[in-house]
């Protein structure tokens, strides 16, 4: 399905209660080297196995927002209000063929259990349902990664049962759930709305 009013963000950002997200820059990529190098509670639980080095960091956050035949990819800093540090990152790839966003986040480990996450993916969600139009947010987790499966959950995202798919992980066959929530679950869930400041323009 294509033509159901694409919309290309060429900016958006939003300061909420614990978090700054922005668009992520090359610049950002030392204090994210530092927080997924070689840090196995991050790379042991999504399918990169992370950085060799910080100058891979710096090209792929300079070629955000990103093009495939599939997707338009956004990807987000999350900029920990309280320290003004670099804390993660978040992204979100808007698929081309249908009404359909996909998730990804990641939150250093010093960072972690202070609902930083929990507030980007409502955010995210947020600017899927909003500003994409989509019709339904996606998100694909390894087994037993029981913090993402809270995150998404506390977002409103369930399990679509029956619909694992696998990937290879250093060598290994492991199993990834999707997790969902269409427009309308969101709608009825009411749920708290975050001041993103968007430009955007027409894809299509
Ligand atoms: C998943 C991740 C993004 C969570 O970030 P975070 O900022 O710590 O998340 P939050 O603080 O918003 O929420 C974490 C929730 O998981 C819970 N949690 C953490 N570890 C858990 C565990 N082992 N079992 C069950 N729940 C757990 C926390 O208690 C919290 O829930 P609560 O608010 O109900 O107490 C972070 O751990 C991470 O980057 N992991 C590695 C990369 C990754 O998994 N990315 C997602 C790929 S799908």
């Amino acid at each position: 399905m294509t033509g159901y009013g694409r919309a290309r963000l060429e900016r958006a950002s939003v300061i909420s209660e614990r978090i700054h997200l922005r668009p992520i820059i090359a610049d950002d990529a030392s204090a994210a080297f530092a927080l997924i190098h070689e840090q196995p509670a991050i790379t042991d639980w999504i399918e990169w196995d992370g950085p060799e080095r910080v100058e891979e960091l710096e090209e792929s956050y300079a070629a955000w927002p990103t093009d495939t035949d599939e997707m338009t990819g956004y990807m987000f800093a999350v900029i920990e209000r309280a320290s003004g540090d670099w804390a993660g990152s978040v992204d979100i790839r808007h698929l081309k063929e249908h009404p359909v966003a996909t998730l990804g986040y990641l939150i250093g480990s010093p960072f972690q259990g202070r609902g930083l996450a929990t507030e980007a993916v409502g955010h995210l969600v947020q600017l899927a349902f909003e500003e994409l139009s989509v019709l339904l947010v996606r998100a694909e987790v390894f087994e037993g990664n029981q913090a993402s499966i809270r995150v998404l959950e506390k977002s409103g995202l369930r399990r679509e049962e029956g619909r694992e798919i696998t990937c290879e992980k250093r060598g290994l066959q492991v199993t990834k759930h999707i997790y969902s929530i269409s427009r309308v679950e969101w709608e009825l869930s009411a749920p708290a709305r975050a001041a993103w400041q968007v430009s955007a323009s027409r894809a299509d």
